[in-house]
C-alpha cells in the first residue's frame, strides 16, 4: 500500500523514529509534566463532603461554640455541658437557641451571628447528643 502511495516505507519508519525518541528533549523535566496534572487531582477539601452532622461537629469547634461548652470533656466550663443535650432539648429549641440565644431563658449566651445553615448543621450534630 505504501509503496502504491510512493512513499517508501522507510519513511514512516523514521517518522515514528522522530516522534518517539525526539518528542521529549534531553533534558526535559518530565516530572514537571507529570505532577501538573497531579495536583489539580487533589480531592476537594474534606469540608465539602462532610455529612451535616460533620459539619456541625467541625462548626463547634470553629465558631467558638467550644470555648464555653464542653462536649464529652472536651471544651470550655462557662456555660451548659452539651454532651447530652439532644435528650433534654427538642432539635427545634436548640435551633432558636443558637440563631437568637436571649429569646430562650434564661437567654445569658451571646448572639453570635451564627447562618441559618450553620444553625441547621449545628442542629444536625447537637441533636444526635443523648
Ligand atoms: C460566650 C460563651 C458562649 C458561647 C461562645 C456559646 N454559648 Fe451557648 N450558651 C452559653 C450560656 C452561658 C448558656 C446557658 C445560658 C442560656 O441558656 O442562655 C448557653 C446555652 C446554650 C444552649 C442551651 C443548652 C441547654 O441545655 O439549655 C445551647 C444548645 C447552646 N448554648 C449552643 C451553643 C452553640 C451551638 C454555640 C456556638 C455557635 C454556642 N452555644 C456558643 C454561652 C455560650
Amino acid at each position: 500500500m505504501f509503496a502504491k502511495m510512493g512513499i517508501p516505507p522507510v519513511f514512516f519508519l523514521l517518522i515514528l523514529l522522530f516522534a518517539t525518541g525526539c518528542a521529549q528533549k534531553p533534558g526535559e523535566d518530565q516530572d514537571a509534566k507529570t505532577v501538573a496534572p497531579a495536583v489539580t487531582q487533589i480531592p476537594a477539601p474534606p469540608q465539602a463532603q462532610l455529612t451535616p452532622r460533620e459539619e456541625g461537629k467541625r462548626l463547634f469547634d470553629e465558631l467558638g461554640c467550644v470555648g464555653c461548652h464542653a462536649i464529652f470533656d472536651r471544651g470550655g466550663a462557662l456555660a451548659t455541658d452539651l454532651t447530652d443535650v439532644g435528650s433534654r432539648r427538642s432539635p427545634e429549641w436548640i435551633r432558636q437557641k443558637i440563631l437568637d440565644p436571649a429569646s430562650l431563658p434564661p437567654g445569658q449566651m451571646p448572639p453570635l451571628g451564627v447562618k441559618p445553615s450553620e444553625a441547621d448543621a449545628l442542629v444536625a450534630y447537637l441533636s444526635t447528643l443523648k
